[in-house]
């Protein structure tokens, strides 16, 4: 049975108003706090560094959820922890040795997760599935918020959960990119665990109702 969590992701909130963003999380059903890193060399992008997400952490009253879409993880880790990481995803692709890093996620004291790209397949993840508390699959490509959810992702997610089940059924899995209303039953019934919707929360005319509204799709 799935957990239905929403992590509303904090990289299309009003950063000029990012307190008012943040209470309103805390005041909402979300579960967590989706927090995007990007460092314009492994996505398109640069989102935000270690001082908004101290600015966050200062607000928050729900656990924060990292998303490191960056080259290097491993030496950001422990700033991670610092600024309140209760979740720390590592990107599959970034990472040569993945299970020495998230060994270390684990060390520090935060869950720890994996994203893949869209283009990756599940069976790449099979010999982590142990070592691990969270996958997380992109429905989008990295680096940008607003962009249309890739459809294979419902078939994608149903084949993880199945190994998952096999392997190590406390998995959470966590989809990410392009969650709406339309989209988010059919990804709880495929097995997600954990949805993270940046511009349909923060983009729509009543933020805290969106995020009820998902957690009951
Ligand atoms: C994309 C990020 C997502 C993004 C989600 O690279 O990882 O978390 O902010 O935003 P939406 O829901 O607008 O696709
Ligand atoms: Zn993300």
């Amino acid at each position: 049975m799935s957990q239905r969590l929403i992590a509303p992701s904090i990289l299309v909130a009003d950063f000029a108003n990012l307190q008012r963003d943040v209470e309103m999380l805390n005041q909402s059903e979300a579960d967590y706090i989706h927090i995007d890193i990007m460092d314009g060399r492994f996505v398109p992008n640069i989102s935000f560094g270690f001082p908004v997400c101290q600015a966050i952490h200062k607000h928050a009253k729900k656990p924060m959820d990292f998303h490191l879409m960056i080259e290097h993880a491993d030496p950001y880790l422990e700033e991670c922890m610092k600024v309140g990481a209760q979740i720390i995803t590592v990107h599959e692709e970034t990472c040569r040795h993945l299970h020495r890093t998230v060994s270390e996620i684990r060390t520090l004291g935060a869950k720890a997760g994996v994203a893949i790209n869209p283009h990756r397949p599940v069976s790449s993840l099979e010999e982590i599935l142990p070592y691990v508390d969270l996958i997380l699959l992109m429905s989008v490509n990295p680096g940008f918020s607003g962009q249309k959810f890739i459809e294979t992702t419902f078939e994608k997610t149903r084949k993880l959960k199945k190994m998952v089940d096999e392997i190590n059924p406390s998995i959470i899995i966590e989809i990410d990119g392009g969650v709406n209303d339309e989209n988010a039953r059919i990804f709880f019934d495929a097995g997600a665990d954990m949805l993270v919707a940046g511009s349909f929360v923060f983009k729509s005319d009543d933020p805290t109702q969106t995020i009820a509204n998902l957690k009951k799709a």
